[in-house]
């Protein structure tokens, strides 16, 4: 049973800074918003995005060992009635037995316009490659890393005068703006 009514149960998932926790978590506080953070967890336990989490009074969860890690989530994510993962900035990949015995949707943002640049280091190679535009999406998780299908993208222009950190800071932009909307549109369309 869902703890708000109207509102999915969502977990995100994230290994450092949280910037993306932090909108969605503004977003979240909306009083139209389709989700409500009941739990943050990580992979990192000194990840800043988890003391935000827990200044803003959600559940945190963090664990750097690789054995126990999706188990214990799991158990967490059931405790909770947790109806939605939202990666953000969650460096680890999560094997197939977690995404199977989760069995409800995980959504993921990368910072580039999938398909292109999978992986890491994407400003660096579309700036090697002498990319015109670069970019985020937001797409369904599925076994195969940066593979799902994608919800929304947005893109941005990459200047001459751009490097990695410049474009990171852009992208990041509108990857704040772009996640509560991706969300809205897939909850809508379930
Ligand atoms: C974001 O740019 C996100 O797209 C990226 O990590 C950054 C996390 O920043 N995610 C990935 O690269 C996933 N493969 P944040 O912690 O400030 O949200």
């Amino acid at each position: 049973m869902e703890k708000y009514p109207g509102k999915k149960n969502t977990a995100v998932f994230i290994s450092g800074r949280g910037s993306n926790l932090k909108s969605l978590i503004k977003y979240s506080k909306k009083k139209n918003s389709l989700v409500k953070i009941i739990l943050v967890i990580s992979n990192n336990p000194s990840a800043e995005g988890l003391k935000y989490a827990s200044r803003s009074k959600i559940k945190i969860y963090g664990n750097k060992k690789k054995s126990n890690f999706e188990n214990k989530s799991l158990k967490l994510l059931k405790k909770y009635n947790i109806d939605l993962i939202c990666l953000a900035g969650f460096m680890k990949i999560l094997s197939g037995n977690f995404i199977k015995k989760f069995s409800k949707p995980i959504l993921n943002i990368h910072p580039s316009l999938l398909p292109k640049y999978k992986g890491l280091n994407t400003h660096e190679r579309a700036i090697k490659n002498k990319d015109r535009f670069a970019g985020a999406s937001i797409h369904k998780v599925t076994e195969k890393l940066d593979s799902g299908k994608v919800i929304l993208q947005k893109k941005v222009k990459i200047l001459k005068s751009d490097n990695v950190r410049s474009l990171e800071k852009k992208v990041l932009k509108i990857e704040h703006e772009i996640y509560p909307k991706a969300i809205e549109m897939f909850l809508a369309n379930l």
